[in-house]
């Protein structure tokens, strides 16, 4: 049986799109039932509607507070049954309620704990790390930092910019993302303490 998944995205889906593709080949175990945004005339949207997966958005600037696009956000996730929610860049911070409702998982471009939050590439730039990369990590209830699922480094270049080196990110973050989701979806990993054992 397929996994179901909920893909929340907010800017170019290029996470989304590597999960619509791996999940086109029955074999990966899990299938993407529905992608949220947090804002409309996004190119990840795009891509869902072009592999006919149902979409939803749900803003803040429709919503009457926090708490309304906490509980809108959560009423469309839970309409579509998911075994797991993946944040795949989404920039909104979502209640503790929400994420904790089902396995929900971000991906963060980074190692965390170093450089959390919306500037992670630029921020271990201005560090002048010589290594950076990755993080897959359940969503808690505080922002990146929940018990990591995977990590994988990404060599910092001296001539790198934040966008070149966000791109050869992306580029790892893409596969280890999809690799990260088949491993969770086919079960029985465990959490211990902070520590995520995967099958
Ligand atoms: C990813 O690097 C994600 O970790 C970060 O924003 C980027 C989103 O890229 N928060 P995309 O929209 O999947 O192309």
């Amino acid at each position: 049986m397929s996994a179901r998944l909920v893909v929340l995205v907010s800017g170019t889906g290029s996470n989304l799109q590597a999960l619509l593709d791996a999940a086109a080949d029955p074999a990966y175990g899990a299938t993407v039932v529905a992608v949220g945004a947090d804002r409309d005339g996004i190119e990840a949207l795009v891509r869902a509607e072009r592999a006919d997966v149902p979409t939803f958005v749900v803003t803040l600037d429709d919503s009457r507070d926090r708490d309304h696009f906490n509980d809108r956000t959560l009423t469309a996730i839970e309409s579509y049954e998911p075994d797991l929610v993946v944040l795949a860049g989404y920039m909104k911070i979502l209640a503790p309620r929400v994420v904790e409702r089902f396995p929900t998982v971000n991906t963060h471009p980074a190692l965390l704990p170093s450089f959390p939050g919306a500037h992670a590439v630029r921020d271990a730039l201005a560090h002048g790390v010589k290594v950076t990369g990755v993080t897959v990590h359940f969503a808690d209830a505080a922002v990146d930092s929940g018990a990591i699922v995977a990590q994988e480094a990404v060599a910092v270049r001296d001539d790198d910019d934040e966008d070149s080196l966000h791109e050869r990110i992306k580029v790892v973050e893409r596969r280890l993302l999809v690799d990260t989701v088949a491993r969770l979806a086919r079960g029985g990993y465990r959490i211990e303490g902070r520590k995520v054992v995967l099958p």
